[in-house]
């Protein structure tokens, strides 16, 4: 089985190629250097000489809220191009299977319950990432479309929730919560500060998981390709909030420091809680605990910044 993995650069790609089953399989790996996803001339003849089976697509524009606030345009347009490139030219050159990474911040922003597949495009966006989501409904939509005109190619798309782990983004530029904890809280010990920032309440909640258990999904979807859903959530079923996260950050780096909260920042969605029932009815459950995820963030953190 010769499998394209886009993004195998990134941190869901790199934990892909990190998982034991991966040996198992034949890996195409080129980062943007060698296949740019924005040119559809180039990945048509990527395509139409490599010759996959399958492909997984986990490349992207990928940042946190204040990247996703300031380039909405790019992360649309990019995300966009991206998505209609690799599906058109995957569909063309007659790959047989197509897993298709999206994220849960394409479900509608006020939905307090657990957001069971359904729910995607029956309400408003949540703003701050307005123009990724739409991307990533676009790409879902358009492999949906495929798979109702053709037998020839199944699309399936993965709907992870918030992620973290090793081969994260730490920037202050472009990282996402948990890596930026890990990041600030380090810099605390270091310097000795008195307490370290909140952005808003910390009230609202998140479910992160570790990308590992992201990608032993992807591994189990490969096994078990026909039982998956067209749309599946990955996640954890359970969540936990902003402050909790601060609380088990600082437990595993020993900070002792206060917290104060900056109620003029953004905070995004109250909850945003991915429903499990179709992972639990295939009997598939991510395996790793909040602690054990953080500490080897943490690790992979310390060992990079070095
Ligand atoms: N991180 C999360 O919390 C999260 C949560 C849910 C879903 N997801 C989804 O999972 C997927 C992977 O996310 P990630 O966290 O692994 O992102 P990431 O670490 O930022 O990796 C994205 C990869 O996309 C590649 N890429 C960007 N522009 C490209 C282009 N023009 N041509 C080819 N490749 C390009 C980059 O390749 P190079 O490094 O080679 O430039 C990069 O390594 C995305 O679809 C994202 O939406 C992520």
């Amino acid at each position: 089985m010769k499998i394209l993995l886009t993004g195998s650069n990134g941190m869901v790609g790199k934990n892909i190629l990190e998982h034991a089953d991966a040996s198992k399989y034949d890996f195409l790996t080129p980062g943007s250097r060698d296949l740019n996803l924005l040119n559809a001339k180039e990945v048509e003849t990527y395509l139409e000489k490599n010759k996959p089976d399958v492909v997984i697509h986990c490349a992207g524009l990928v940042g946190g809220i204040q990247a996703n606030m300031k380039e909405p345009v790019r992360f649309l347009v990019e995300n966009s191009d991206m998505g209609r490139n690799i599906v058109l030219a995957a569909k063309s050159s007659g790959v047989k299977y197509f897993l298709n990474m999206a994220s849960s911040c394409m479900y509608p922003k006020d939905h307090d319950g657990l957001l069971e597949e359904e729910l995607i495009l029956t309400g408003p966006l949540e703003p701050t990432n307005e123009g990724y989501a739409l991307a990533k409904i676009m790409t879902m939509r358009l492999g949906q479309y495929i798979n109702k005109e053709t037998q020839q190619m199944t699309f399936k798309t993965l709907v992870p929730c918030n992620l973290y782990g090793r081969w994260d983004k730490f920037s202050e530029k472009n990282s996402h919560m948990i890596p930026a904890v890990i990041r600030k809280m380090d810099n605390a010990i270091r310097d000795n500060s008195e307490s370290v920032e909140v952005w808003g309440s910390g009230n609202a909640r998140r479910e992160f998981m570790d990308a590992a258990d992201l990608a032993d999904f992807v591994f189990f979807a490969l096994k078990n390709w026909e039982k998956i859903p067209e749309i599946i959530n990955v996640g954890l079923g359970h969540d936990h909030s902003i402050n909790d996260y601060y609380q088990a950050v600082a437990k595993i780096l020993g900070y002792k420091g206060k917290f104060h909260h900056d109620l003029t920042k953004p905070e995004g969605m109250k909850r945003k809680l991915v429903s499990t029932k179709k992972t639990d009815d295939l009997g598939w459950k991510s395996k790793t605990s909040l602690e054990a995820g953080i500490k080897k963030a943490y690790e992979f953190y310390k060992k990079e910044s070095v």
